[in-house]
C-alpha cells in the first residue's frame, strides 16, 4: 500500500504535502514525490528514496504553487526507482496523478493506450491512469464538469484497486479524486482543504474529515467540496469529527505498530491472493513461468528461511505435498546454507522473506543457484535484495511491517503459499479439481474468518492477564498445529521475554513432560479432527502433573475440561494456521503490554537481520 497527499488552499502546498507524507510513511517509503500547479504548468519532483530525500531535490522548496497532490511509495509494479516514482503524468503533461492501490489490467490498458499512440515512462500499472483521462478528455465527454467527466471514463475502464488524486494545469481550481478498494478522507479547512490516504496525514491541520466511500468522487477546491456517486450524481455528505490527537493517529488509532497490523491481516490475506486465486478459473502468478514439464522434472523442492517466515514454510510443505505430490523440504536458511544440501537442477528452492533483506536467506539462495536450481523468492519488499537474486518472484502485498515482531506478512506468506500449490497442482493436474474449488473457496473466507477471530481480541486479553507472570510456556500440537504451536512460542518468548517452547504433542513424553509441574502454563492448539482426541490426551497428561491449560480449537470439545479456552472458526485443516495462529499473536501482545514491554521494538531484535 501507498500514501497519498493533497492541498488546495492560499499556503504553499509544498510543506503540507511533505508532512503529510512523512505521517503516513508507515505505509510505503521505498520512493516519493510531489506535483504542484506552478505558473499554469505542472511540476513534477519525486526520486527514489525516503520522504526525507525529497528536500534535497533543488528549487522543491522555492515552489509556490498552493495546489499539489504527493506519493509515497510501497512499490508493486516496477522497482523503486525515480521513474517508477509517483505522481505520473499523461504525455501531454496536462494531467498528473498519485495512486493507492492496483490495477489488475493494466496490460491491457497499456496496449490499448500504446496502440492510440501513447507511450510510458515507468513499470508502474498506475502510468496508464493519466493517460485515459487524457484519451478520454481528448475524444471528448459529457457533462457539467469535463474534467471530472474524463476521470471517470477513464476509471471506468480500470479493474482492481485505487484511490487516486488528480491535478491538471487545464484546471487550475480544483483537485479531483476518487476511490475504489483504498482508503481516501478529506480534510475540511478554512478556505482549504485537504487529501490524504489515513487521518493522521493531515489531522495535524483539521479535525473535521469526509470519510469518502467506494466508488465515490469529490471535486476539491479551496472553499468547497462536491461529492458524486459512481454515475456522477451530486449528493451531500455530513462531516466527521476526530478526537484522536497526532501521534495516535499515525497508528490509525491503536496504540502500537503490532496490533494494527494484527487488525491489518484481512485485507493483507485479500490484497496478496486478489487477483491470483481465481475461483472457478486456473489460478494466475503473473510473470511466474513454470511448466508442467519442469514441475514433473522435480525431485523435490526445497524451502528456506529463518523464524516466522521459516514457519509459513512448515505450513506450506503440508499443501505443496498433499496437492503436488513432491517432497518438500523446509529449511532453517543459517543451517541450510552450511549443511552441503543435495541439491540440483533437480530442486526448486522456495526461499521466504518478509524484508526480503535476511543474511542468511539471501546467502542461501546464492548457495542454492551456484548448484543449479531454479529459485522462487516470496517476499512482502518490492525489489528487495532477495527478489533481486532469484529467478521468480511472487510478492505478498501486506503493506509494510513496521513491528518486529511479524504478524501479518506471516499470514499473507501462508495464503499466498497456498494459492501457489494449488496453482502448481492444476498445473500438474496432481489433484482433483472439484477439491481444489472447494479449497479455493476456504481461502477464499479466509478474511472474513480472521475477522471473527479478530472479535475475541477481549477474551485473549483477559487470558493475557491471568498468565503474564509466568517464566515458562510449552506449546503443543501435531501435524500443522504443531508448526503454529512453534510460531505461538516465538511470539511469546520474542514480546514478552518469557521462557518458551514448542512441542510436538506426541514428544512431549519422551523427556520434556518431566519439566512440567503445578502451575505450569501448557497451550495446546486442536484443529485437526483427525488429530484431536490424541492431542486432548497429551494435554491431559500435564494436567493430570497440575499444569493450567489454555486451548486454542475448532473443535466442540466434550467431557474435557481445560482453564482457558477459545474456540476460532472451522477451516480446511490445511489452512488452519491462518486462523489459529492469531489467538498467540494477540495473546503475546497483551502479555507484553502487561508487563510494560516495548511492543513494537523489543529487546536485542531488529526488523530485517542483514547480519549472520
Ligand atoms: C518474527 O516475528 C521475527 N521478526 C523474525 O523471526 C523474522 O521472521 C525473521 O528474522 C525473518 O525475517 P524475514 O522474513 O524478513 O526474512
Amino acid at each position: 500500500m501507498c500514501g497519498i497527499v493533497g492541498y488546495i488552499g492560499s499556503k504553499k502546498a509544498v510543506p503540507v504535502l511533505i508532512n503529510g507524507l512523512h505521517c503516513l510513511e508507515y505505509r510505503g517509503y521505498d520512493s516519493a514525490g510531489i506535483a504542484v500547479l506552478e505558473n499554469k504548468n505542472i511540476v513534477v519532483m519525486k526520486d527514489k528514496g525516503r520522504v526525507a530525500n525529497l528536500d534535497n531535490i533543488s528549487g522543491i522548496n522555492d515552489l509556490s504553487s498552493s495546489i499539489g497532490i504527493a506519493h509515497t511509495r510501497w512499490a508493486t509494479h516496477g522497482k523503486p526507482s525515480q521513474e517508477n516514482s509517483h505522481p505520473h503524468m499523461d504525455n501531454s503533461n496536462q494531467f498528473a496523478i498519485v495512486h493507492n492501490g492496483i490495477i489488475e489490467n493494466y496490460n491491457e490498458l497499456r496496449e490499448f493506450l500504446s496502440n492510440n499512440g501513447y507511450h510510458f515512462l515507468s513499470q508502474t500499472d498506475t502510468e496508464v491512469i493519466p493517460n485515459l483521462i487524457h484519451y478520454h478528455y481528448t475524444k471528448g465527454v459529457s457533462g457539467k464538469d469535463t474534467f471530472l467527466a474524463a476521470v471517470k471514463a477513464a476509471v471506468d475502464d480500470l479493474k482492481g484497486s485505487y484511490a487516486i488524486e488528480v491535478i491538471s494545469n487545464l484546471f487550475p481550481d480544483r483537485v479531483i479524486v476518487v476511490r475504489k478498494d483504498s482508503p481516501l478522507v478529506l480534510g475540511k479547512g478554512k478556505e482549504e482543504n485537504y487529501i490524504a490516504s489515513d487521518i493522521p496525514a493531515i489531522l495535524s491541520y483539521t479535525k473535521d474529515f469526509y470519510l469518502l466511500d467506494d466508488n465515490e468522487y469529490a471535486i476539491i477546491s479551496k472553499d468547497h467540496i462536491q461529492f458524486f456517486d459512481s454515475n456522477l450524481v451530486e449528493h451531500s455528505k455530513e462531516v466527521t469529527t476526530i478526537e484522536w490527537d497526532a501521534t495516535a493517529a499515525e497508528k490509525n488509532g491503536y496504540e502500537h505498530f503490532m496490533l494494527k497490523e494484527i487488525h491489518e491481516q484481512p485485507n493483507a490475506i485479500r490484497e496478496t491472493i486478489n487477483n491470483r486465486l481465481q475461483l472457478g478459473e486456473k489460478c494466475t502468478f503473473e510473470g511466474l513461468t513454470i511448466t508442467k514439464e519442469y514441475l514433473q522434472s522435480l525431485n523435490k523442492i526445497c524451502i528456506v528461511a529463518c523464524g516466522t517466515a521459516m514457519h509459513a514454510g512448515l505450513v506450506a510443505k503440508n499443501i505443496i505435498e498433499k496437492l503436488c505430490r513432491i517432497p518438500v523440504e523446509v529449511d532453517i536458511a543459517s543451517e541450510f546454507r552450511y549443511r552441503d544440501p543435495i541439491i540440483d537442477e533437480k530442486t526448486l528452492c522456495i526461499y521466504i522473506s518478509q524484508s526480503g533483506e535476511t543474511a542468511d536467506t539471501l546467502a542461501a539462495l546464492k548457495l542454492s543457484k551456484s548448484k543449479g536450481c531454479k529459485t522462487l523468492a516470496i517476499s512482502n519488499v518490492i525489489g528487495s535484495s532477495i527478489t533481486r537474486e532469484a529467478d521468480f518472484t511472487v510478492y505478498t502485498y501486506a503493506g509494510p511491517e513496521i513491528a518486529v515482531a511479524s504478524t501479518k506478512a506471516y499470514t499473507a506468506q501462508v495464503s499466498l503459499l497456498a494459492v501457489l500449490a494449488i496453482h502448481f497442482a492444476e498445473i500438474l493436474g496432481s489433484y482433483a479439481q472439484d477439491k481444489l474449488e472447494e479449497l479455493k473457496a476456504d481461502i477464499s473466507r479466509l478474511p472474513t474468518k480472521l475477522e471473527t477471530v479478530l472479535g475475541l481480541e477481549k477474551s485473549i486479553a483477559e487470558i493475557a492477564q491471568k498468565i503474564y507472570t509466568e517464566h515458562d510456556m510449552y506449546f503443543l500440537g501435531r501435524g500443522t498445529d504443531y508448526y503454529v504451536a512453534m510460531e505461538g512460542s516465538l511470539k511469546v518468548k520474542e514480546l514478552s521475554y518469557i521462557h518458551s517452547e514448542a512441542y510436538a504433542s506426541g514428544e512431549l513424553k519422551h523427556g520434556t513432560i518431566a519439566l512440567i509441574e503445578n502451575g505450569i502454563t501448557v497451550i495446546g492448539i486442536l484443529t485437526n479432527p483427525d488429530l484431536a482426541p490424541k492431542s486432548i490426551s497429551n494435554i491431559q497428561e500435564v494436567v493430570s502433573r497440575g499444569a493450567k491449560t489454555f486451548v486454542v480449537t475448532n473443535q466442540e470439545l466434550t467431557n474435557v475440561s481445560f482453564d482457558f479456552v477459545i474456540r476460532i472458526p472451522e477451516t480446511n485443516s490445511l489452512i488452519s494456521p491462518i486462523l489459529s495462529v492469531v489467538p498467540f499473536q494477540l495473546l503475546a501482545y497483551y502479555i507484553s503490554t502487561a508487563k510494560g514491554l516495548d511492543v513494537d521494538k523489543p529487546r536485542n531484535l531488529a526488523k530485517s537481520v542483514t547480519v549472520e
